[in-house]
């Protein structure tokens, strides 16, 4: 049943969407981070609410107002995401990794603040869980999964990579070529390849319009599950 002409063509559909960065905590004041803002997560959220899902937005820390109708829940680190990830993807029938998750998070967490002492110092880090790559392993056939990717060398090679390795529908590359795009601008310049293989290029729009493209294309996918 084709659903697109509608106005809600994912009614009924479940979408968990996850956005921002994680903070991965070094002692009771201090943590790593990354400059991600939350916007492409929270407009692809409020846009598959628009489109009828029931949406589930796991955020980390972000400065940015929950779009209206859609339920959200507040992690902090790598590990936290992964538990609600692991949590919500059963149910859901749409998956959209958008949150920039540490790679790395300390080995240990120190209980008092670190106290300066050398002129040098470092920190042990360890991986973290590839969140996309563990829900692409427990995907069944009639699930979408998304994923993103950042790149500044061999972008469409890395992301096909990702897109084979993590076992997505699609995944959606970020140009950092341009500027404007990418990590607290208002605007994006993405490629997205799915996994027959397609490419398709878009122009740098704001993040709104990048969501309303990703969305389509999202639309489009769920009706040949
Ligand atoms: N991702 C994830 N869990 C991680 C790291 C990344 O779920 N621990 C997800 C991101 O949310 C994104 C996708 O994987 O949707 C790609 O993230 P990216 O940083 O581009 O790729 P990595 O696989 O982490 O590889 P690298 O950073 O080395 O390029
Ligand atoms: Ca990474």
């Amino acid at each position: 049943k084709n659903n697109l002409g509608q106005s809600k063509p994912l009614k009924g559909k479940k979408a968990l969407v996850s956005a921002g960065p994680t903070h991965e905590a070094i002692d009771p004041v201090r943590f790593i981070g990354n400059h991600s803002s939350g916007k492409m997560g929270f407009a692809i959220a409020e846009k598959l609410n628009a489109l009828g899902a029931d949406v589930t937005l796991v955020s980390g820390p972000t400065s940015l107002a929950t779009p209206i109708g859609v339920n959200r829940i507040d992690i902090t680190s790598a590990k936290q995401l992964l538990d609600v990830c692991i949590d919500e993807f059963p149910n859901s029938d749409i998956t959209v990794m958008s949150a920039a998750v540490a790679d790395y998070t300390p080995e240990e967490v120190a209980t008092q603040k670190i106290k300066k002492k050398e002129d040098h110092f470092s920190i042990a880090l360890k991986k973290t869980t590839d969140i996309l790559a563990t829900l692409g392993q427990l995907k069944k056939d009639d699930q979408l999964l998304v994923g993103f990717a950042l790149e500044t060398n061999n972008e469409i090679e890395n992301a096909k990579d990702k897109l084979k390795r993590k076992n997505l529908d699609f995944i959606v590359l970020n140009s950092m070529q341009d500027k404007g795009a990418g990590f607290a601008h208002d605007t994006n310049k993405v490629t997205v390849i799915d996994q027959t293989g397609e490419i398709i290029h878009f122009d740098l729009k704001s993040k709104d319009a990048v969501a309303t493209d990703l969305c389509d294309i999202i639309a489009s996918q769920i009706q040949s599950k």
